[in-house]
C-alpha cells in the first residue's frame, strides 16, 4: 500500500463567504476541535480575510492558503493579486484553477499551468484543481480530459517541485450539489490521476503526490471517500464553513 508515503490534507475552500469578522469566530471555533489532526488542515479563505486568518491561526497546526493567484509579480492587472503579494503574508497555499474560475471566469488549462508556476515559484503550494461536467462523464471521456487537464496545468513542473504540488479532483456535478462521486468513482479517476504522474514523473514522484477529493464531501461520506488508496485527502466546500463538520472530515483524515 503506498498510501502511508502521502500526507493527508484536509482543505477547507471557503469561497466568498464570511467577512473577516465571521472568519475570525470561525476559525476560533475551528482551531480547538482540530488540534490533534494528524493531517494537513489547510483553510483557503478569501482574499479580505486572509490577514485576520493569518493572526488567528498563528501558533495553531492551521495553514492558510489563498483562493487563486496572477502569474505575474506585479503590473497592470487590476483586482489581481500575485503570488509573492501572498507569500510576504506569511500565505502558504493557493487553490489554482477551481472549475468556478474555470466556468465563471475564464480560467483555461494555459492560465491554470501558468499561475501554477507562478505560485510555485514563490514557494507557494498549489492546490490544482481538475475535473469534468456530468456531460464528459456521461460521454465516457472523464479519463482523457482529466488527464489532459493535469498534464497541462503541470507543464515545465519539475520533479523536484511535484513534492511541493497538491492535485484536486473535483467533479463540476458534485460541486454544491449533494451529488457526491461514490468512493469507486473518486478512486478511479485519482487513480487515473496518480497513472498519469507515473508517466510524466516517475513512479516514486508519482506515489508521493498528494490527491484529493472535492465535491460534497461532508461529515457523513468522509469516512469511506477518505479510506480509499488513491485519495488523499479532500477539499471542501460547504462542509468547511461549519467547524463541527469540517472537524468531523478532519479527523476521518487522521485515521
Ligand atoms: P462543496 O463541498 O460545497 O461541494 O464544494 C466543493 C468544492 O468546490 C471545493 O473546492
Amino acid at each position: 500500500m503506498n498510501k502511508s508515503l502521502r500526507k493527508a490534507v484536509i482543505a477547507g475552500n471557503w469561497k466568498m463567504n464570511k467577512t473577516p469578522a465571521e472568519a475570525k469566530v470561525l476559525i476560533s471555533e475551528l482551531k480547538e476541535k482540530v488540534k490533534d489532526a494528524n493531517c494537513d488542515v489547510v483553510i483557503c479563505v478569501p482574499y479580505v480575510d486572509l490577514q485576520v486568518a493569518l493572526e488567528e491561526t498563528k501558533g495553531t497546526n492551521i495553514k492558510v492558503g489563498a483562493q487563486n493567484c496572477h502569474f505575474e509579480k506585479s503590473g497592470a492587472f487590476t483586482a489581481e493579486v500575485s503570488p509573492i503579494m501572498l507569500k510576504e503574508m506569511g500565505v502558504e497555499y493557493v487553490i489554482i484553477g477551481h472549475s468556478e474560475r474555470r466556468t465563471y471566469f475564464g480560467e483555461t488549462d494555459v492560465t491554470v499551468n501558468k499561475r501554477t508556476l507562478a505560485a510555485l515559484s514563490e514557494g507557494l503550494i498549489p492546490i490544482v484543481c481538475v475535473g469534468e461536467y456530468l456531460e464528459q462523464r456521461e460521454q465516457g471521456v472523464t479519463e482523457e480530459l482529466v488527464a489532459m487537464q493535469v498534464k497541462i496545468a503541470l507543464q515545465g513542473v519539475t520533479a523536484e517541485q511535484m513534492k511541493n504540488v497538491i492535485i484536486a479532483y473535483e467533479p463540476v456535478w458534485a460541486i454544491g450539489t449533494g451529488k457526491t462521486a461514490t468512493s469507486e468513482q473518486a478512486n478511479e479517476v485519482n487513480a487515473c490521476i496518480r497513472n498519469t504522474l507515473k508517466k510524466l514523473y516517475g513512479e516514486s514522484v508519482a506515489n508521493g503526490v498528494t490527491i484529493q477529493y472535492g465535491g460534497s464531501m461532508n461529515a457523513k461520506n468522509a469516512d469511506e471517500l477518505l479510506s480509499m488508496e488513491d485519495v488523499d485527502g479532500g477539499l471542501i466546500g460547504g462542509a468547511s464553513l461549519k467547524a463541527d463538520d469540517f472537524a468531523v472530515i478532519v479527523n476521518a483524515a487522521s485515521k
